[in-house]
This record gives C-alpha cells, structure tokens and sequence, in this order.
C-alpha cells in the first residue's frame, strides 16, 4: 500500500525521516518540485534505480537525472567542471535547469543508460530540498508519470496513475511551473538547450553566454537519426485523441479553428478545443464541443501550468478529437510549443 503524506502545509518531521530512511533503504517516493513531481529513488544504489525504470515503464536507454541539496553533493557525482557551466550552476542553482555534466563513477551506469554524463539538478522547491538533504544521497527522479505520458503536477493525476506502484507519494499540492526543467549541455563553449523549460534562451543569454536551441526542439527526431538526448525519441504527452495544433495568430486563430471543426465535425463523437479565455465565447455554445481554457492569450506562465492537467483531462473525458491554440514561440512559449506539437505528434496548423 501506498502512503500518502500531506507536506502541504507543513513537512512533518517524523514523516520527514520515514521518507528519507526509504529512499536511503532503496524504496521509490514521490515528491513534488517547482517543474513537475518526481519519482525518486537513491541514485546510488542501482537496484532502487532500477524500480524506477519499472514503476514508469521507461525504455531502458532514457538516462535519468540526478537532484542534489547543494554545491557539495553535486561535486560528490559530476566531476571536471568547466568556466561556462560553473557559471550557469551559480547563476541558476537552485532552480528549473538540469545541467548535463562529466559523471563520477559513483552513479551506477543504470542511471545515465552507459553514458559517460549525468543530468544534475538542485531544485529550489521546499518539500523537494528537504527530502533531499534529509536523505543525505542524492536522488535519480524522473517526472512522475508512466513513460510517454503528461508528466504528473497534482496530487490527483499522480494518485490515478503511481498509487501501489511506489512506497510513499507526497502532496505537495500543484506545481508552481508544471513543465518539466530546461535541459543544458555545454559543447564548444556553446550552451545547447537540449529540452526548453523555464530558464529560457534569453536569461541564458543575459549571463553573458552564447546559446542555441538544439535542431529538435520544433521538429520530430528521423528514425536512426543521432540526438545528444535520448529522451527527445521517445513518444510524449500525446493524448489518445488526435490532437491538432493552430499557430499562433491571434487575428486569425478562431476562423482556422472553425474551419478545422466544419471538416471534422461529423468524423468524431467527442471534440474539445484547449485555448485562451478569450476565445472561449467563440466556442461555448456550440453542441458536442467542450472548451478547455488554458490561460489568457500571454499568461504563459499560467498556461504552463495547465497544459498537462489538460491533456491528461483529454484521455479522462474521452475526447475523440482535440484542437489546441499555440502561443508564440518566445520565452517560456519555446517550453510550451516543444511539449504541444509532441502532443500533438507534430501536426501543426499553420
Ligand atoms: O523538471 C524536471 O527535470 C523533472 C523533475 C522531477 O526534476 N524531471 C524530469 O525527468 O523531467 P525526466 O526523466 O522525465 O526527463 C529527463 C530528461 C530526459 O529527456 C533525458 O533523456 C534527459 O533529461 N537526460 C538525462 N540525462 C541525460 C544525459 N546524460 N544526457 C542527455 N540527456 C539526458
Ligand atoms: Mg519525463
């Protein structure tokens, strides 16, 4: 049996070791972050990892990363660290950024899948610092979903999907950012955004260093084709509806969408439209047509914070057919498009 332990509030001390003899013991927990929640388990102890892997169903070449409380245990794991990413550590840890970094041998090879580097990150959320430093190991915790789906960023949506699959899940209600960390990797004194997320190409840029967006961020990865992160070939967030994406455009967004639902209208039983309050009113009255609203055109942080909660919501209502509003891709808006047209398996409307 699963336990659930309430940190809402208040993290309650004994239930605070309880969590942190578990994971030290090799149990699974999971536990919130300001990005999305977590299963963690002792990066250091390789049959634990391996309880990950199971628990989400995780292909077996998708490496995971490592949370650490503070400089000291990041130096206990990743070693030779350059001028560009000690900068970027001091300049965004503790925070929603996962650095890719030289691995010491003390992580077991399960954890990065045989690669010779590890994705550290020191996150800044409460709950997750002290169950980290509590423990005293660092923790390897991929997002809390099972493999391919939404990563989970409320208590709900977890307990439906990772109840009896670990020992203890801890609400720490929803997620302030709800997408997952900006994934970084140094190459050429360049820093290359593997996976955007909140720190974006601009606070990157305003530290004083060159950055570029990997080619994958947009597009779909080719079979066979080499990627620097196993995770961009995987299959994600897609919704079992077939989910359209519109560009954003915000002159022009509602008549697309109206034509999109004049040709689709008769082919499905079940049709939603996840999009902008704004745009709602274009859309309440029609029959058979739910309207998820997501955000106001620009709140991309709260739009941010809704997407998986949505697109989970999709499969719950048995939605047949979805169409979603893009944003621009500027800012956070890169992070959002990146997991919309996964969603969407890259059909953009545009
Ligand atoms: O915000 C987050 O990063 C959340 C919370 C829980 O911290 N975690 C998370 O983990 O999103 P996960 O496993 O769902 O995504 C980690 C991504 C994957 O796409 C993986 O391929 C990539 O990071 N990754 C991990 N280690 C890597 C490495 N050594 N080289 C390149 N990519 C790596
Ligand atoms: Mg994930």
């Amino acid at each position: 049996m699963t336990k659930i332990y309430d940190f809402k509030n208040n993290i309650e001390s004994n239930e605070l070791r309880e969590v942190a003899s578990c994971i030290r013991d090799g149990g699974l927990v999971v536990f919130p972050t300001e990005t999305v929640y977590g299963i963690g388990a002792n990066a250091i102890n390789k049959d634990a990892v391996n309880k990950i892997f199971k628990a989400k169903g995780r292909p077996s070449d998708n490496p995971l990363i490592v949370h650490v409380s503070d400089k000291k245990m990041l130096n206990d794991v990743a070693k030779d660290i350059n001028k560009i990413e000690e900068k970027l550590i001091n300049s965004f840890m503790p925070g929603p950024i996962t650095i890719i970094l030289n691995k010491k041998k003390n992580i077991p090879d399960n954890v990065t899948c045989g690669l010779n580097t590890v994705g550290i990150r020191m996150p800044e959320n409460k709950i997750a610092r002290e169950v980290i430093k509590t423990c005293g190991v660092p923790i390897a915790a991929p997002s809390a979903n099972i493999s391919g789906k939404p990563s989970g960023t409320n208590i709900e949506d977890i307990k439906d999907e990772l109840s009896n699959k670990v020992d203890i899940i801890i609400d720490g209600g929803n997620c302030d950012i709800g997408l997952e960390s900006t994934v970084v990797k140094v190459k050429e004194n360049k820093v290359i955004i593997l996976r955007p997320g909140k720190v974006t190409p601009e606070d990157i840029r305003k530290i004083g260093l060159e950055v570029k967006l990997d080619t994958h961020i947009f597009s779909d990865v080719k079979n066979e084709e080499k990627v620097e992160s196993p995770g961009m070939k995987h299959r994600h967030y897609a919704p079992k509806a077939k989910s359209v994406l519109v560009d954003f455009n915000n002159d022009d967004m509602v008549s697309k969408i109206i034509n999109i639902l004049k040709e689709n209208m008769k082919k499905y039983n079940s049709i939603a439209i996840i999009g902008f309050e704004e745009h709602r009113k274009y859309f309440e009255k029609m029959e058979n047509i739910k309207y998820l609203e997501f955000g106001r055109i620009g709140d991309l942080d709260q739009i941010s914070r809704n997407i998986f909660k949505m697109l989970r919501k999709l499969d719950r209502d048995k939605v047949e057919f979805c169409i979603i509003e893009g944003v621009e891709k500027k800012g956070l808006g890169i992070a959002i498009m990146n997991r919309l047209l996964r969603a969407c398996s890259y059909n953009e409307i545009k």
